[in-house]
């Protein structure tokens, strides 16, 4: 990994940065450019986490791994005091390589082997099962422990939105929880001492074509904040039920991730935090865990792209191509991304599709309002942060440089991919 220091302009924040030396740094290390910066990051953190905090006696934030988890990123977060939620064996290993102890990461996810459970265990990790496999998968490493294993259940809920069926998780309603919570101690080899539930990005059916590329479903975001308080009842309900029928008393209720961002987190902290101060005595106050992802990381990156062609379509409508395309920025499968054009004009603003570089008629990033674009000119896509860079693929081109801005500071923090890089 190279190091570089290079001056960076008076303000020094990621936007100063891009404003005055976009060539600069498309020259030094090349177009697309992904710019991440370390002052958001903390800054989403310290917002999020004071949020909670303020309102609620014992809380954890562990940071979702999947959203990001280049190794430098992840150490702007840990340093910020902040656990880890990783969702496989393979995210755990990077917890750990980072030196974050097992008692501060959340192992959650449907697919976890035996050997990584053993070590989980081991190690004092907190473990949220998704499916009853998992489960007597557990039992058996705990009859060969001779021990009792702690562990969460992962729940999955009505709360009002209109989903396709939650693949997580045991299901509430129809009583699979209840039941699970039944087996597990009626053999007495596993205390469930916590309960999760993550409110995922949902997808539905939709009505209208709407012009996104994935036609046909369509991504509801952001969800709201009601839909937290019915899963924090919900999930205070489930635990008072089960302290009175199987005696058992919740050590952490684990409300997931998938709040927007950290602006206006008021009310979805409020969501949260009521029901569980109303439903528990206060000496008996389970601790409160969040696993945001995007609302910490997706505003602390954009990408800087370079126009390489302008055309008119058959029907007259203007597009550009850039050099960045869906393999770099696969949610543009969900959402026409948001693009800043840095030639300040408003000459000659029209509605332009925005295509990557692939040979893919679905390989399109936006449809936005720009100035006339020539070859040459760079755009940024921003807010690009959360859940691109790791699903970002060697399709067609290869991957870009990403760029931690952190002070004064620049660093590499993925190196640019180059042939060799194939062999
Ligand atoms: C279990 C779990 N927690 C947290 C997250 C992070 O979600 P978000 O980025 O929407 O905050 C995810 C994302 O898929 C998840 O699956």
């Amino acid at each position: 990994m190279v190091l570089y220091y290079i001056v960076v302009s008076s303000g020094n924040s990621m936007r100063d940065l891009i404003e005055s030396k976009i060539d600069q740094l498309t020259q030094q290390y090349g177009s697309p450019l992904f710019i991440a910066s370390a002052d958001k990051i903390k800054n989403n953190l310290e917002v999020f986490n004071s949020a909670f905090s303020q309102k609620y006696p014992i809380t954890a934030v562990a940071y979702s791994y999947k959203v990001n988890y280049l190794p430098e990123v992840l150490k702007v977060i840990h340093n910020q005091g902040a656990w880890a939620e990783v969702a496989s064996g393979f995210e755990y290993e990077v917890a750990r390589k980072l030196e974050v102890p097992g008692n501060l990461i959340v192992f959650n996810g449907p697919f976890k082997t035996k050997d990584q459970l053993e070590k989980a265990i081991d190690e004092g990790a907190i473990i949220n099962v998704d499916h009853s496999d998992e489960i007597e998968q557990l039992e058996q490493i705990a009859s060969e422990l001779g021990k009792k294993i702690n562990i969460g259940i992962r729940l999955n809920m009505e709360v009002g939105i209109d989903q396709l069926p939650d693949r997580f998780g045991f299901n509430l309603e129809s009583g699979e929880a209840r039941q699970i919570v039944a087996r597990c101690c009626k053999k007495g080899l596993l205390k469930i001492t916590g309960l999760h539930v993550h409110l995922t990005s949902y997808i539905v059916q939709t009505e209208s074509e709407d012009n996104i590329p994935a036609k046909g479903i369509k991504l509801i975001w952001p969800k709201g904040h009601d839909s937290y308080r019915k899963a924090s009842q919900k999930l205070v309900d489930f635990s008072n039920d089960i302290r009175d029928e199987f005696d058992l008393k919740m050590e952490y209720l684990d409300m997931g991730g998938g709040f927007p961002t950290v602006n206006g987190i008021s009310p979805y902290v409020n969501a949260i935090v009521y029901p569980i101060l109303d439903g528990f005595k206060e000496c008996d106050l389970p601790k409160l865990i969040l696993e945001p992802g995007r609302a910490i990381v997706s505003d602390a990156a954009d990408l800087i792209t370079t126009v390489v062609a302008v055309k008119q379509l058959p029907n007259g409508q203007r597009a550009v191509v850039v050099d960045a395309g869906i393999n770099l920025l696969p949610t543009s499968f969900w959402k026409f991304q948001d693009i800043e054009c840095l030639k300040k004009t408003d000459n000659n603003i029209e509605e332009t599709i925005v295509y990557g570089p692939l040979c893919l008629q679905t390989d399109i990033i936006s449809k936005t309002k720009l100035p006339k674009l020539n070859a040459g000119d760079h755009l940024i896509v921003k807010n690009v942060g959360a859940y691109n860079i790791p699903q970002s693929s060697t399709f067609i081109y290869a991957q870009p440089a990403v760029i931690l801005v952190n002070g004064e500071n620049i660093k590499v923090i993925k190196k640019r991919e180059d042939i060799k890089d194939m062999f």
